[in-house]
């Protein structure tokens, strides 16, 4: 190969642009020429692509985002949509791509692939839901940002002796609240991977009142249910004033934590090592401190990400 190219696609994620750094100077110091896409898999289908040196991606490796931009682009699904998007790659002679983002993200990838189109997939999303990588880009950076706010929502809620609701991105995978749950010494978690019943949370609540807890926070993944109508059940149930909190997008932005851009750049250069040794169709993770890389396809369909049963003990003992 001699030219690739590099994209990010789905949710932004801080380390984002310090993975495009490592791809790009990776590439560059192996002799590989380098186009960035703008704007995932659409800006592809645009056409919408520059040649970038090394100078391009100086001073990114501290920002949150991506500088590149980054698209949900569901009409990839659709193979002439996939066709324009070859199209475009071969009548620039790019052989090969790297791709950047999450589970979504990496679909795009495995279809190329299978048209025969060699792509490495990099795992980059907060959510830490990405199979085959004990932890993803930006997952780090977001578990700071989500503590830091447990943490002032402690002082407030500890104040006014309140119950404190405060909900977690992750879309369906709960790391994100697990982790901050144990950082942030969260006295209840509602996760997705656990079947949520209010009535056993209102009733744990009690218990912890029962022993002389003055406030309380509950850290809840998005999507299990309203947290609006979670805090006036838990108030009407337990006459303890309760407040809920969306933490949102805030949780996606920041300068990437040093693990975070430590991460992005090992799994950017690995990915440059695997498309020069001949492969395509892999995900690059790192799975016990090692950079590891599996096939796209089998990441996708089969493989499954263990839930972390012992860290959720670990937290139950603690509260
Ligand atoms: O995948 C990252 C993520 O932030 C999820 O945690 C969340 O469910 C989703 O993206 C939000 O998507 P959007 O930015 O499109 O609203």
């Amino acid at each position: 190969i001699k030219r690739i190219g590099v994209l990010t696609s789905g949710g932004d994620a801080p380390g984002m642009n310090a993975a495009i750094r490592g791809v790009v100077r990776a590439a560059l110091s192996q002799g590989l020429e380098v186009f960035g896409i703008y704007d995932g898999y659409q800006g592809l289908c645009e056409d919408r692509m520059e040649q970038l040196d090394r100078y391009s991606v100086s001073d990114v490796i501290n920002r949150g985002g991506t500088f590149l931009g980054s698209v949900r682009y569901p009409e990839f699904r659709d193979p002439a949509v996939r066709e324009i998007a070859i199209e475009n790659l071969r009548r620039r002679n790019i052989d090969a791509l790297v791709v950047i983002g999450g589970d979504g993200s990496y679909m795009g990838a495995k279809l190329l692939t299978e048209r025969g189109f060699p792509c490495i997939g990099l795992p980059g999303t907060i959510d830490n839901d990405v199979a085959g990588t004990d932890y993803t880009i930006g997952f780090f950076t977001a578990l700071g940002t989500v503590v830091e706010a447990i943490d002032r929502l402690r002082d407030t809620s500890s104040s006014h002796q309140r119950i404190s609701i405060v909900e977690v991105m992750g879309r369906h995978c709960g790391d994100l609240t697990l982790a901050a749950a144990i950082a942030g010494g969260c006295e209840f978690i509602v996760l997705p991977e656990i079947e949520f019943d209010r009535d056993e949370l209102v009733k744990e609540i009690m218990a912890g009142i029962g022993k002389g807890k003055k406030h309380a926070i509950v850290a809840i993944t998005e999507h299990i249910c309203d947290i609006d109508e979670l805090a006036k059940y838990i108030q009407e149930k337990t006459h303890r004033d309760t407040r809920a909190t969306v933490l949102g997008h805030i949780q996606r932005g920041g300068s990437p934590v040093p693990y975070d851009r430590i991460l992005a750049s090992r799994m950017g250069a690995y990915a440059i090592d695997l498309l020069l040794e001949g492969h395509g169709g892999r995900c690059v993770g790192i799975q016990n401190e090692k950079m590891v890389h599996h096939d796209i396809i089998d990441a996708i369909e089969n493989m499954k990400r263990p839930f972390k049963s012992d860290w959720l003990k670990t937290a139950k003992e603690l509260f």
